[in-house]
């Protein structure tokens, strides 16, 4: 199998009905993989099965409609991919979410953390049977562009300190999905599974085109309008080019073998930012994801 056949390989991409997941999971079925995407809408989610059978050329695409950011979600959209596939080769947790306000998932987690490194968390754990029964499988973790600084333990929830549209907690919690990522990449060392984190770069999606004028630094509000209304339009509307380092990590035989890695939009490996490598930042969000997955997952033994 050359590195873009894929035949016979499994791939599931969450947030894969819309937006990068979207390109991700139509790169991976146009090489051959039978691809699961899962997104909330069944609408959206159907019409995108038929796009990416159309351009695939293939129907080995399913839709699975769950929230991931809830426990209930992810335990039925494991039971659904373990209904249908006995293996997994590739999981790209993709979905992000900015949002303005501090919000609690139905399990009373706070959603940002839930979509960035909970669900990661869970769904590899959930899947890890179906991926230690494919000979190299692969977990690629999207991160965001911009590194949130240190790793709070006190506020890994955005319980004392939440700022919605600046970015702040959403670039917390994708630091948070790196130092989440390291320590399972050495949780599965020696199960033949990878966990790796990717940024995918800018890319004119749902989620950016709804990015109000307050999300900017005040010095470049006067030409955020531009931005968002002509420039992210113009340059940023092909999503091939977002999706393109997901794809590498969940393809290339550059990273063969490699766990622990962080991937940047232009598909080179670069050290993960200093924050995400503290060693008790680390263990308070290991713990975090630990206590809060026992529901379904009844525990953890230590990475
Ligand atoms: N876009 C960028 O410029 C950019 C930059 C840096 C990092 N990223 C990261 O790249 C990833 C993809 O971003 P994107 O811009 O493509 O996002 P997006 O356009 O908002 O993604 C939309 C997709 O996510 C699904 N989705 C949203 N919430 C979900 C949930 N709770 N459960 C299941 N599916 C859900 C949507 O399904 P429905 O349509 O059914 O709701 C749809 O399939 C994210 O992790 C994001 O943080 C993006």
């Amino acid at each position: 199998m050359t590195p873009n056949d894929r035949s016979g390989s499994v791939a599931l991409v969450t947030g894969g009905t819309g937006g990068i997941g979207k390109e991700t999971a139509r790169a991976l079925a146009e090489r051959g993989a039978s691809v699961v995407v899962v997104g909330i809408d069944r609408e959206r989610g159907l019409r995108a099965v038929q796009d990416i059978r159309d351009s695939a050329g293939h129907d080995r695409v399913h839709a699975v409609s769950a929230d991931v950011t809830t426990l209930d979600g992810l335990r039925r959209l494991a039971e659904a991919v373990g209904e249908r596939h006995d293996r997994l080769d590739v999981l790209v947790n993709n979905v992000g979410v900015n949002l303005p306000a501090r919000t609690l998932t139905a399990d009373g987690v706070e959603r940002m953390f839930a979509a960035h490194v909970l669900a990661p968390f869970t769904l590899t754990h959930l899947l890890l049977p179906l991926l230690e029964r494919a000979p190299a499988a692969r977990v690629v973790n999207l991160t965001g562009g911009i590194p949130g600084g240190p790793i709070d333990p006190g506020n890994l929830l955005g319980e004392r300190r939440y700022l919605g549209w600046t970015f702040s907690h959403y670039n917390h919690t994708k630091t948070m999905t790196m130092a989440m990522t390291h320590r399972l990449a050495a949780r599965l060392r020696g199960s033949g599974v990878t966990a790796n984190v990717v940024y995918p770069g800018h890319g004119h999606t749902p989620m950016n085109r709804a990015t109000p004028l307050r999300a900017f630094p005040i010095a470049y509000r006067p030409i955020a309008p531009l931005v968002l209304k002509v420039i992210a339009p113009l340059f940023l509307s092909d999503l091939t080019r977002s999706a393109r380092s997901s794809v590498y990590a969940a393809t290339s035989p550059d990273l063969d073998g490699v766990s622990g890695a962080y991937v940047d939009g232009r598909c080179r490996r670069r050290p993960l930012p200093a924050p995400a490598l503290d060693p008790a930042a680390q263990e308070a969000v290991w713990e975090l994801c630990v206590r809060l997955s026992a529901p379904v997952l009844g525990g953890v033994s230590p990475a």
